[in-house]
């Protein structure tokens, strides 16, 4: 039966290479109104913005820190609850630059002090257009070239030492999206608008003390003032941290800010991703065993086998 342990070994040891794949995409490098500076950066934006030449006045000290390369932008119609009507601009590094202001960046260093906020301000550098679900030929919104728009997340704390997102609110420059196609036109211009929900859902949420990571989170919706037309905002490969950023211990890099190793994915360990892994694993892992078993069991035919009969003997000549 040794050769069963082997198998069985081997087929745990592809196991764990997936999921140990599937669990290191976690690393990624790293409601104000205050007038912002107006010298926009490339995405993506960290904040507090530490050694950006351009902002001054940052507190070293700060102990939390944001991570964002892009944003994706969902206007809902549900009109018809049965049949919702979904268009999707994806924003991305070239797409938008980056600002900070004063006091965008909230971090109390007493966890029982929460919420801990971030201001995200970000100005299209060209016109972005969005297909809907339904005709990916004609773009169906768009957000014009040059729109700044801000708004800011609260991360409440809870006592038991985890964190969620528990609110966002539009800034005085609210973000504007233009319907351009049924079902969106009739809209107009779409205006986020703070009355916000699904926020519990968005799946933003971590341990206080650790990192957390997510290459896209789900939407948390705005109002936008039009019965039925909302407008969503996911999160893309952004990292957060609450605590813990100033790297007071590290002799090399003095006044450096980085984040953590520990890290948790929004996405869990068994996510379509790792069982598509684990499954496919398996497959093979019981192709494979059929066939050593297979092979295992046949047998060579002694039908014509004849003790009696005289041995060959051959001279080896030396
Ligand atoms: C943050 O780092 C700076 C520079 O090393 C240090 O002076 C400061 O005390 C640190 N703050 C905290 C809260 O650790
Ligand atoms: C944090 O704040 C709470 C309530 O304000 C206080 O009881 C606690 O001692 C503070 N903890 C630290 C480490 O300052
Ligand atoms: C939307 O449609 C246009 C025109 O067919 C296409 O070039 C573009 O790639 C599409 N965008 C997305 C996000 O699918
Ligand atoms: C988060 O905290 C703020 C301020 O304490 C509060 O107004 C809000 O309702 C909280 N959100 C959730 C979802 O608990
Ligand atoms: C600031 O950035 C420069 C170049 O971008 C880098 O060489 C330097 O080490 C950074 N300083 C800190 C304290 O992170």
């Amino acid at each position: 039966m040794n050769h069963w342990q082997v198998h069985l070994l081997l087929a745990s040891f592809c196991v764990f290479s997936v999921l140990g794949q599937s669990s290191d995409g976690t690393t990624m490098s790293g409601g104000n109104t205050a007038s912002a500076g107006g010298k926009y950066q490339p995405l993506p934006l960290h904040i507090p913005p530490f050694n950006v030449s351009d902002y001054s006045g940052i507190n070293d000290d700060e102990q939390c820190m944001l991570y964002l390369e892009g944003l994706s932008v969902v206007v809902m119609d549900n009109l018809d609850k049965s049949n919702l009507k979904f268009a999707q601009i994806d924003i991305r590094a070239g797409d938008a630059e980056w600002d900070y202001a004063k006091d965008d960046v909230l971090c109390p260093t007493n966890f029982t002090q929460g919420p801990y906020k971030f201001t995200i301000r970000l100005k299209t550098t060209r016109e972005l257009n969005g297909n809907s679900t339904d005709d990916s030929k004609t773009p169906a919104i768009r957000i014009a070239s040059g729109t700044s728009f801000s708004f800011t997340i609260s991360l409440n704390t809870t006592l038991d030492l985890f964190w969620k997102l528990g609110g966002a609110i539009v800034g005085s420059d609210p973000l504007q999206v233009q319907g351009l196609k049924d079902p969106f036109s009739t809209a107009g211009t779409m205006v986020a608008k703070s009355r916000v929900f699904s926020l519990e859902t968005a799946g933003i949420n971590g341990v206080y003390g650790r990192g957390w990571a997510c290459s896209l989170t789900q939407a948390f919706w705005f109002n936008t003032g039009t019965d039925h037309y909302f407008i969503g905002i996911m999160l893309y490969n952004t990292q957060i941290q609450l605590t813990g950023i100033n790297s007071t211990a590290d002799a090399n890099c003095k006044g450096c800010h980085y984040f953590m190793q520990q890290v948790d994915d929004c996405v869990g360990t068994f996510s379509p991703g790792s069982w598509m892994g684990i499954i496919s694993a398996l497959v093979m892992v019981a192709g494979l065993m059929f066939g050593y078993v297979m092979l295992q069991s046949v047998q060579t035919i002694d039908l014509f086998d004849d003790p009696k009969h005289k041995q060959i003997v051959i001279n080896v000549r030396e």
